[in-house]
């Protein structure tokens, strides 16, 4: 049986960081709250004139590319999780095949919101089990900053810029994306969503105006949906696949709200020291959060090691995979 192993993984997160002291002087908060509600220390904001989220993740892939010693001619797909890609048109995962000069590639970009890297992981996964393909890249990764109103206290503390990218191929070893379980809730868009912009509301000047192309939430009723069903979708994998607690090596949580990785990992009885986390740093990047917890982890990851991917988000989109890592992070030269 063939199964898709990610063999090799980058990330990137811009230079400029965003503190919460920063953000007091944006809007009515503080350091205190968003700390104790979020977690959140600090954020990545892509700053750069002209730079969008596709500069980001050629950064991610080149030093994936590095890693595993192969050329970008050797790609064959590109599957792009992201919210605020370059462009309404063409894909984002189009023009970051031309930008790292992926010729014989092709992508398409998923719409998945904070579960844009795991439906993306999935997608990708298929791809390598047919046999079609021998070498995905599977990215997640926003520029929030792009849609973000930082006279918004309710949205502007949490989000960030940042991403990354996977390269997933075949093994025929006990290693490798073993299972997955993939959930969609549309009527959750009325609580999380971008009110502007596409085929419903075109943009105008009134929408403008009307800020309707920042991103609108509702944050209580999104983390109460949040809190019930990741931690819910993350047993339910483990019970699947007879995972018991101990069996488990990391939880790699979408990281949205500290709270909101606390009631999983307690759920799943898993004990905080086998929680990533990094919330602190980078706020809730979206379809980016997983791909950096991996590259932030990945000198700590052994083959063989128990990963169970939860993410929960915008939709709404939620689910998890359950993988089992496929080499020792430890020896990788980057
Ligand atoms: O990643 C995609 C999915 N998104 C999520 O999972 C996000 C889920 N939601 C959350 O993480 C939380 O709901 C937030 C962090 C967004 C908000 O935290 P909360 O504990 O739900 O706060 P709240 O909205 O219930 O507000 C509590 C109080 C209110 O004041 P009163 O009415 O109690 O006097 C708010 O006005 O905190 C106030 N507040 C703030 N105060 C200081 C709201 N935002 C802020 C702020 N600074 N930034």
């Amino acid at each position: 049986m063939i199964r898709a192993a990610i063999t090799a993984l980058g990330g990137y997160v811009p230079d400029f960081v965003m503190t919460n002291q920063e953000l007091e002087k944006l809007v009515d908060t503080n350091d205190e709250w968003i700390t104790s509600r979020t977690g959140i220390k600090e954020r990545r904001i892509l700053k750069e004139p002209g730079k969008a989220t596709s500069d980001m993740v050629v950064i991610a892939i080149n030093q994936l590319l590095k890693k595993r010693g192969i050329g970008a001619d050797e790609i064959d797909l590109i599957v792009c999780g992201t919210i605020t890609g370059d462009l309404i048109f063409p894909s984002t995962a189009n023009i970051i095949c031309d930008k790292i000069g992926a010729k014989n590639a092709w992508g398409f970009d998923l719409s998945a919101a904070c579960s844009g890297f795991i439906y993306s992981l999935a997608t990708g996964t298929q791809f390598i089990e047919t046999g079609r393909y021998k070498k995905v890249i599977v990215v997640g990764v926003d520029k929030m900053s792009a849609i973000i109103d930082y006279q918004d206290r309710a949205t502007c503390i949490i989000f960030g810029d940042g991403g990354g990218a996977v390269l997933l191929e075949p093994t025929t070893e006990d290693v490798g994306i073993v299972d997955f379980i993939l959930k969609s809730d549309g009527s959750g868009r009325n609580y999380l969503h971008q009110k502007a912009g596409g085929s419903l509301n075109p943009p105008s000047h009134e929408t403008v105006n009307q800020k309707m192309h920042y991103v609108y939430q509702e944050g209580q009723t999104v983390f109460k949906h949040a809190v019930v069903n990741m931690a819910e979708v993350s047993a339910q994998i483990m019970e699947k696949n007879n995972l018991k607690s101990e069996d488990i090596t990391w939880l790699v949580s979408h990281q949205a709200n500290k709270r909101i990785c606390d009631a999983t990992a307690k759920r799943m009885g898993v004990s905080d020291d086998k929680v990533m986390m990094n919330i602190e740093r980078y706020g809730n990047t979206t379809a980016g959060t997983i791909p950096l917890l991996l590259w932030d982890y990945e000198k700590k990851l052994k083959k063989g090691d128990n990963l169970i991917i939860s993410a929960f988000g915008g939709g709404f989109t939620w689910g998890s995979i359950y993988l089992k890592w496929a080499y020792d992070g430890d020896k990788v030269k980057a």
